[in-house]
């Protein structure tokens, strides 16, 4: 069929938004016709080349919608079904997935790369094959995704919502709630408040941190987090240290979630310097990389 996506052609490349062919699903994977989708800094990452793809490549990896036609053997959804799309796939059935580590399912070791799980690419463009952004593609009106990538909510949920859950919200409370192990009374400081660091700081207030320092140095970003949750605010790392010294007498913070653009090492001497006994230091960012990405499915 013939649809419509933003492709990026190139490093420092535009967003394209063209007429494109899209192939049938095929075994194990669905066509969902998008509703919404968000845009993620790692879609930018892209653009930049933070995160190493091969190009050409549809971008977009937070996307909701409905299920259009289903592959062989689908059965976990149905036409018709709306369906969130999650960043990675999970299968179910790996050791990642059985110990419910879903997020580090072995499927999503090339997920960025471009094409699907079988090798093969659903999306054609200008005679070339186009990848997806995570399996995905979500800057489509239409995709053909993995099953595994795909859970179905109930219907009447905002499709526009839920789409944000297939990254920003699960990555920025799941910061705040599993990796930085955040509990009842905690100290934390959220440094970024874009997209993650907004979900990281709710993430903090539902583990019922006491104090939630949210630092950015965009006066709007920090507005926001006040209503979002927070309990102060600090335009850099080292005006946070004085907030959290002083609040905690001493102390310093439980854990510090590190949601900027791009991952500086430069970021972790002061974020360290933020915790205290026990503390946590997370990392939720992209990293410039040093490696060349290939058209294959697993990083060697
Ligand atoms: N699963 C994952 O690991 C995962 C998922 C999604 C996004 N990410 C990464 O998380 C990072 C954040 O993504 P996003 O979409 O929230 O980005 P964003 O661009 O929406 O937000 C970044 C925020 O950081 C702020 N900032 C920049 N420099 C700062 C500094 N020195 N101190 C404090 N704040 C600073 C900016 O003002 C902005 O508000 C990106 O690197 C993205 O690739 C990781
Ligand atoms: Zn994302
Ligand atoms: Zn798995």
């Amino acid at each position: 069929m013939r649809t419509t996506a933003a492709v990026l052609w190139e490093l420092g490349g535009k967003w394209e938004v063209e007429e494109v062919e899209l192939d049938p699903p095929a075994a194990g994977e669905v066509l969902v016709e998008l509703t919404a989708s968000g845009l993620c800094h790692s879609d930018e990452h892209l653009v930049t080349g933070d995160l190493p793809v091969a190009y050409p490549m549809v971008g977009g990896h937070e996307g909701a919608g409905r299920v259009v036609e289903v592959g062989p053997g689908v059965r976990e959804v149905a036409v018709g079904d709306p369906v969130v799309m999650t960043f990675l796939p999970s299968c179910g059935r790996c050791s990642y997935c059985v110990r419910g580590y879903t997020a580090l399912c072995d499927d999503g070791a090339g997920a960025t790369l471009g094409p699907q799980l079988d090798g093969t690419y659903r999306f054609h463009a200008r005679g070339e094959d186009v990848g997806q952004m995570c399996l995905l593609g979500t800057f489509a009106r239409h995709t053909v995704v993995p099953v595994k990538s795909v859970v179905k909510i109930d219907e009447g949920f905002p499709l526009h919502l839920a789409a944000l859950v297939g990254c920003g919200v699960t990555t920025g409370v799941g910061s705040a709630v599993r990796t930085a192990e955040l509990r009842p009374g905690d100290t934390a400081v959220v440094v970024g408040i874009g997209g993650i660091g907004a979900n990281a700081v709710q993430g903090a207030r539902l583990a019922g941190c006491r104090y939630v320092v949210a630092v950015d140095p965009v006066g709007f970003k920090r507005e926001k987090a006040l209503e979002l949750g927070a309990t102060h605010v600090a335009a850099s790392m080292d005006e946070a240290w004085n907030t959290v010294s002083s609040l905690t007498r001493g102390q310093l913070a439980d854990a510090a979630i590190l949601t900027t653009g791009v991952a500086e090492g430069a970021y972790l001497q002061p974020a360290l310097q933020l915790v205290g006994k026990r503390g946590r230091v997370v990392v939720t960012r992209s990293a410039t990389p040093t490696r060349t990405p290939r058209r294959s499915r697993c990083w060697s």
